[in-house]
């Protein structure tokens, strides 16, 4: 049905009419409005594989540069939602979504030979750890198999995915190379890793420069010029290689610090001074300090991730990195530490104290879950004896479980995530004690920092 509705698209696409919106059946059809003209040109025409929180901005970036972008997920639950105007991701919104939609500049699908529409296709699909926390890059190679059999010849192919060194030399390019047709003769390939931070109002798509490393000179012309097409600076590297590195190093760099400062809190609690205060005393510094804060962990689809492709790839070529080994360990310790200090914080005559968890996404603005370090600090205050609620206004459902309500009769709130909105006003009125792990509390009677 919607692959039907889709052809009627590209066809929109490919003879420059407009046609109306009803034609597009129910679950568009709702938004009572019409496609508009399209250029036919291939060459303006975009597809991204993957439709998350890299996948989705990117083609509502492209859509602002004038580009008509094809978006390719494999889910089609989620793409029944985008092409319903429903975004799955906070950084993109209902009305610039539908906007993209109804100016027929956008389109979900599940159908992949769509592609050969595209004389660009990205490639945004996860890069997780598989269950020996070592990279599993199997929708990555499903990805690009996906397209090769559809890709048009003279195609630029980019990967933005996160990975390894040498993940589009090794990998990507001989499974694209090996299942495309005879006729496709000449494919460009780049890497261009992304580094969106979603739920940052400032840094986006356009005005963040982008990393291009490319294997010859023909495809980096291509790749540069489809990057300026959509980012205010384009920066070249010599090589894919050099390009998947600075990824790895730019989340690392950050795994790294983090860690110092956990490693750092831990002592000052111990000694009695308040890190923070230590942290904006060393910040004063006007050259060669950047300050970090602690918090519960590391979480999220990058920072605890990357930097273990960085540690299996040093593997591979017979290193070791055990500077970046001995920085995952103590986040990975954090957790713990968090359920120990708030612990403490209980009357010790409390034998089952109920704890309230508030903001469990892995970071402030996001309602992201993945690697989220508060489910190693629910599992330790578990086993504590401590019976755990939890809420965040941008999370309906975690691990199987609901949110209650901020009111929930609680001994201790942990504020592990800031989330925006987030009104913590009654619970300090309540006389709750709070351990804030988000340095945002500061001064309140009853709240204690990490
Ligand atoms: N989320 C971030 O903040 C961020 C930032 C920079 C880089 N990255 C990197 O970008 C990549 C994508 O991450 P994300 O956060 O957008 O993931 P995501 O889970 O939000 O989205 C990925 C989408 O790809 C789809 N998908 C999976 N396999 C597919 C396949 N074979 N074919 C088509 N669609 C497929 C999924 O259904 C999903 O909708 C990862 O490598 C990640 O490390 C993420």
């Amino acid at each position: 049905m919607l692959k039907d509705q889709f052809k009627r698209f590209l066809r929109n696409v490919a003879t420059s009419q407009t046609v109306t919106r009803s034609g597009l059946g129910p679950l568009i059809a709702g938004l009572a409005v019409k496609i508009t003209t399209m250029s036919a040109r291939r060459d303006q025409v975009l597809a991204i594989i993957g439709q998350g929180y890299v996948g989705l901005p990117l083609a509502m970036a492209a859509v602002e540069a004038g580009w008509s972008v094809i978006g390719v997920d494999n889910l089609e639950a989620k793409v029944a939602q985008i092409n319903s105007g429903i975004s799955p991701v906070e950084d993109i919104s209902n009305a610039q979504l539908q906007r993209a939609i109804t100016d027929g500049a956008y389109m979900a699908t599940t159908d992949f030979s769509s592609v050969s529409q595209a004389s660009v296709i990205t490639i945004c699909v996860p890069t997780p750890l598989d269950e020996k926390r070592e990279p599993d890059i199997t929708l990555l190679r499903d990805a690009a198999r996906a397209i090769a059999q559809f890709v048009s010849n003279e195609t630029l192919i980019v990967s933005e995915s996160t990975s390894y060194p040498g993940t589009l030399r090794e990998v990507i390019i001989p499974l694209v190379n090996s299942n495309k047709s005879t006729s496709s003769s000449k494919i460009y390939f780049a890497t261009a890793p992304e580094r969106v931070n979603p739920g940052d109002s400032k840094w986006n798509q356009k005005n963040t420069p982008r990393l291009v490393g490319a294997i010859d000179k023909q495809s980096q012309a291509k790749a540069l010029a489809f990057y300026e097409s959509i980012c205010d600076a384009v920066v070249l590297v010599t090589s894919p290689e050099v390009a998947e590195a600075a990824k790895l190093l730019e989340n690392t760099f950050r795994l790294v610090n983090i860690a110092l400062i956990n490693e750092f809190t831990q002592l000052c609690s111990a000694g009695g001074i308040n890190v923070n205060e230590v942290i904006d005393a060393a910040s004063s510094k006007p050259y060669g300090f950047m300050p970090f804060r602690p918090g519960v962990g590391v979480g999220g689809h990058c920072i605890p991730v990357d930097p273990l492709y960085l540690t299996w790839w040093a593997r591979q070529i017979g290193g070791h990195a055990q500077f970046v080994e001995n920085a995952t360990a103590i986040n990975h310790a954090m957790p713990r530490y968090v359920a120990e200090r708030a612990i403490s914080m209980v009357e010790p005559s409390i034998m089952k104290p109920k704890i309230l968890i508030l903001g469990v996404a892995y970071k402030p603005g996001v309602s992201d879950v993945r690697e989220t370090p508060v489910s190693k600090l629910r599992d330790f205050l578990n086993l504590k004896g401590a019976e755990i609620a939890w809420y965040d206004p941008l999370v309906l459902i975690w691990d199987g479980s609901e949110p209650v309500d901020i009111e929930w009769d609680c001994d201790l709130a942990i504020l592990a995530t800031r989330q925006p909105g987030m009104n913590l006003e009654r619970l300090i009125a309540r006389g709750i004690p709070i351990l804030d792990c988000t340095n945002s509390m500061t001064s309140l009677e009853g709240v204690v920092s990490l």
